[in-house]
């Protein structure tokens, strides 16, 4: 395939915080390799629409800073429809757009693969490349998506403000974050919280066994010798496990009375916060600024290179055969990989077969000795 002499770029799908910062990338570097550089606004959606812009250096001025994404984005189920795509396809040849870089998760670099798919694009040169970006930390091949790190940061520094409450009040404290099906944030802001448990679907518990350790734990950590300071209890619990958050609270501050008859209720009863959207806003940190310029480098580079059916992976969390993946030859810790095995690793990862997921949620099996002492 020849290099892309006209590059389209969309944000699809969730925002994330960085999604800017690879905006800013892939125009800035496609230019300065010749490449014309445009922007699709509000992601397949927009390309429907034909809502597609010029991306000059001045329009991705100052935007690093910027939470969500220039360009908006948006969620498209009908480009399931082959028809639909077809228009989209339409759109593209009509502006002589031979390369599309697609920034978003799961669904979004689906959505790039079918659109480029080489039977239903006749003879029609339209090359791919995708960046992962997504607070969830749920798309293989990947070690991180766009947009996780300071999702986790927003995650600590709300649950660090519900410490100090919950110490005051000796509370406990159950607190969602989002995540869709995947439990990576929750795993890994409770780790750096040091919250006193994480609950997250890859551990496929029942309720009732949901319920138990969260009681115990309860317990346990009322009743340790320890100063006042350490009695709080912080729960994360991932907004994938099913488990509503109100029914959860209503059955534990059932069975702490049952545990606990003469306490007063209000010294025992959990408080719950579910922090939403809250968590996908803000400003993106140093680090995601970072991958974001990194990602978009390495992808927007592939396209004027003539290479496609690739997302650009910070540093992969597996040995990558070569057909699979290879080390970008712009960054040492990035790595330009097959699309396909992206999405099937995908797959893997949020049905629990990916050796990965596996580790992920052993991690907590591991540590569950050192947990409550
Ligand atoms: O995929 C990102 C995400 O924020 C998930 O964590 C969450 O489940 C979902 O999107 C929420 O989607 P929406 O903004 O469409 O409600």
């Amino acid at each position: 395939m020849s290099g892309c002499k006209r590059i389209a770029v969309l944000t699809s799908g969730g925002d994330a915080p960085g999604m800017n910062a690879a905006i800013r990338a892939a125009t800035l570097i496609g230019r300065s390799l010749g490449a014309e550089v445009l922007g699709i606004e509000r992601g397949y959606r927009g390309l429907l629409e034909d809502a597609i812009v010029p991306l000059q250096p001045t329009d991705v001025a100052g935007i690093l800073r910027e939470g969500g994404t220039i360009l908006g984005s948006a969620r498209c189920k009908e480009f399931h429809q082959r028809e639909v795509r077809d228009r989209a396809r339409e759109v593209l040849a009509r502006r002589g757009i031979d390369g599309l870089l697609v920034i978003g998760g799961n669904g979004s670099l689906t959505g790039a693969l079918r659109v480029a798919d080489p039977q239903e694009l006749g003879g029609q040169e339209l090359a791919i490349a995708g960046v992962p970006a997504s607070i969830d930390n749920d798309l293989g091949l990947t070690g991180l998506s766009i947009g996780v790190d300071t999702a986790m940061n927003t995650i600590v520094e709300a649950c660090d403000k519900i410490a100090d409450t919950a110490t005051a009040h000796d509370r406990t404290f159950i607190v969602e974050v989002m995540g869709r099906d995947c439990g990576y944030l929750a795993m890994t802001s409770a780790i750096a919280v040091g919250a006193d448990l994480a609950l997250f679907p890859e551990a496929g518990k029942p309720e009732s066994a949901i319920v138990d350790q969260i009681v115990d734990t309860i317990v346990a950590v009322r009743t340790r010798q320890a100063p006042k300071r350490t009695r709080r209890v912080i729960i994360i619990k991932a907004e994938g496990v099913s488990m509503p958050v109100d029914r959860l609270k209503t059955q534990v501050d059932a069975r702490l009375r049952e545990r606990a008859p003469s306490t007063d209720p209000a010294g025992i009863e959990t408080r719950v916060t579910v922090l939403g959207h809250v968590v996908r806003g803000g400003r993106p940190s140093a680090f995601d600024r970072l991958l974001g310029s990194r990602l978009g480098n390495v992808a927007v580079r592939a396209l004027v290179a003539g290479t496609s059916h690739k997302m650009a992976a910070w540093m992969p969390p597996v040995d990558l055969p070569p057909e699979v993946g290879v080390r970008s030859q712009a960054d040492p810790y990035c790595w330009l990989v097959d699309l396909d095995a992206v999405l099937r690793e995908t797959e893997n990862l949020l049905t629990g077969k990916s050796p990965l997921a596996r580790w992920r949620a052993g991690v907590f099996d591991q540590i569950e000795d050192a947990r409550l002492l």
